[in-house]
């Protein structure tokens, strides 16, 4: 097997997709990009080659591609202003001979009237990639259940409550590290190439019973109050979130808009998230983790 290259591997995904990569291949096979390399100082001292990479500035990517075959392409953080990011990051991989890229994209990413604005940069790195020349393997992941059991409990547990424009929408919440160890049996096994998989977790929870789980399992209450899209902004707007990527202060407080939070509601609200597959299970062999593992995972970071 030829060289395999993961990048944003700093980043929470990427970091636990190397040190699970790591279990599986030689170090010498594995190629490591970050903006911060010396964040990855134990994995290079591992025997991992740790190279710099910023998709802003394709000058530094050739080097940063060399030599690899397969590349993760883990999606940059910002969402609205992140296509040309992977474009850069897919041309140069292409250039330099990546022969098959992984992407970690969206569930319904492909619906063309699924509302959540997030889905438009992944779709278009979706057909970026297909278009590439080299073979594309799209990871379509639902929502994180560790975005549910941590930012989205803590706030709700210290409030008491929180407003919500998800109404009666489920969403079977995949554990990110079922997902990092999907793409890593991907990146792995033969077979994978020009496939789309949907990747959740094993039960559809609407967001007030995922909720009630979280005030179960930390015996206080949350009270959701189901609000309409307007009142959504409202409250976004009185944290001092951004109406629009474009807007977010780099290193500020808030890291995403609400515009992006607003329509990832109204997208669950119709329902274009409620579906549930068994692809973590067929290709890692592992049941994925249920959201109740995930949130007792979490109790301990818990306002209790
Ligand atoms: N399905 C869901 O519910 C859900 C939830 C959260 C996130 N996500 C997706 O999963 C992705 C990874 O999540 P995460 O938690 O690992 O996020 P994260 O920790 O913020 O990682 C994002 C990575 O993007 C890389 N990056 C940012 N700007 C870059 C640039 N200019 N050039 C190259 N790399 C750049 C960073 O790598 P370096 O700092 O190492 O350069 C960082 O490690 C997110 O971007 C998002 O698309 C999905």
């Amino acid at each position: 097997m030829g060289k395999i290259i993961i990048s944003g591997a700093s980043g929470a995904f990427g970091r636990a997709a190397a040190e699970l990569l790591l279990e599986h291949v030689q170090a010498s096979d594995v190629i490591l990009l970050s903006r911060t390399p010396a964040n990855l100082s134990e994995l290079a001292a591992r025997g991992a080659d740790v190279r710099f990479a910023d998709f802003d500035d394709p000058a530094n990517l050739p080097a940063a591609m060399g030599g690899g075959e397969k590349l993760l392409l883990i999606s940059t953080a910002r969402v609205g202003t992140r296509v040309g990011q992977h474009r850069n990051a897919v041309e140069a991989a292409v250039a330099a001979g990546v022969r098959h890229i992984v992407y970690t994209s969206l569930i319904a990413a492909d619906a063309p009237d699924n509302p959540a604005i997030v889905k438009l940069d992944h779709r278009a790195t979706e057909e970026i990639i297909e278009a590439s020349g080299a073979a594309w393997t799209h990871l379509r992941d639902s929502q994180y259940a560790e975005a549910i059991a941590g930012p989205m409990t803590i706030p709700a547990l210290m409030a008491g409550g929180k407003p919500d424009n998800c109404g009666e929408g489920a969403v079977a919440f995949v554990s990110r590290d079922d997902c990092v160890a999907t793409a890593v049996g991907v990146l792995t096994q033969p077979g994978h190439e020009n496939k789309a998989y949907v990747l959740t977790g094993p039960e559809l929870f609407t967001i007030p019973q995922a909720m009630a789980m979280a005030s179960e399992i930390a015996g206080k209450p949350i009270l959701v109050e189901q609000v309409d899209d307007d009142a959504m902004f409202a409250y976004f707007d009185a944290l001092g979130a951004p109406r629009h990527a474009s807007d977010i202060v780099p290193d500020g407080p808030i890291p995403w808009s609400s515009d992006d939070m607003v329509t990832f509601g109204q997208a669950i609200r119709e329902g274009y998230f409620a579906e549930k597959t068994d692809w973590i299970e067929r290709i890692t062999g592992r049941k994925p983790r249920s959201l109740r593992e995930v949130m007792l995972a979490h109790k301990g970071s818990w306002p209790l």
